[in-house]
């Protein structure tokens, strides 16, 4: 069975990393979470205490930074240099500063490049926001993955709470809705659907179902 170039955008919340790692691990593909790319790039500018203004001293931080993700099981961990920061990159502190570092060109510049190289040679499934625009515009197959800010929001609490967190649903609607604000807004590389993405709503499905949705749609493909 031929081997594709998979990708797949859509806001935050809707569930896409999940999906893709189940597909991934389904089908035996490599599965390239692109949003850790920017939190850990974010995390990185964090602990060197780089100023988001500081123009020069982020591009120098695009050429020596060494982001590196490693399948492992179901999960994907990511380092940058030696350091893991699987876990590291998903508080919320991350989150909330997330979508301005993803927005800075020679942040994005560095991080696509990165990520086209790890997707050469397919059997591969990109998740993001640009993946079908910008990183793979040829991929094999492309899925807008989609949900109500609603649905969204109650899912990442449910998560949330399973962890032992305290944000309220309130606190995580408002959060999606303003990095899906930035993220649709931005001037370079916004998300937005690719003309020929297939739009896939799961606002009704659960994980699994999702996960069939999206391996159906692979298989039509093969
Ligand atoms: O997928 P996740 O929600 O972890 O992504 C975190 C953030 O990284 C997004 O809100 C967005 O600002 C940025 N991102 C991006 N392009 C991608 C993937 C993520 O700008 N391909």
């Amino acid at each position: 069975m031929e081997r594709l170039t998979v990708a797949i955008d859509g806001p935050a919340g809707a569930g896409k990393s999940s999906a893709a790692r189940l597909v991934a691990k389904r089908l035996g593909y490599l599965y390239i979470d692109t949003g850790a790319m920017y939190r850990a790039f974010t995390w990185a500018m964090l602990q060197e205490k780089i100023d988001i203004g500081d123009a020069e001293a982020v591009r120098a931080l695009t050429e020596r930074i060494d982001i590196r993700l490693e399948p492992l099981e179901d999960k994907c961990r990511v380092f940058v240099g030696e350091r893991e920061v699987t876990d590291a990159i998903r508080t919320q502190d991350i989150s909330s500063r997330v979508s301005s570092v993803s927005a800075l060109a020679v942040v994005r510049e560095k991080l696509v490049q990165l990520q086209r190289n790890m997707a050469e040679g397919g059997g591969v499934i990109l998740d993001g926001r640009d993946i079908g625009t910008v990183v793979l515009p040829k991929a094999d197959l492309k899925i807008f993955l989609t949900a109500s800010v609603e649905s969204r929001a109650r899912r990442r609490y449910l998560e949330v709470q399973a962890k032992g967190g305290t944000e309220t649903l309130e606190d995580i609607a408002a959060s999606i809705a303003s990095r899906d604000d930035m993220d649709s807004h931005r001037a370079v590389s916004p998300l937005r659907q690719a003309d020929d993405a297939i739009l896939l709503d799961n606002s009704e499905l659960n994980l699994e179902e999702t996960a069939d949705a999206i391996t159906d749609l692979i298989q039509q493909r093969c």
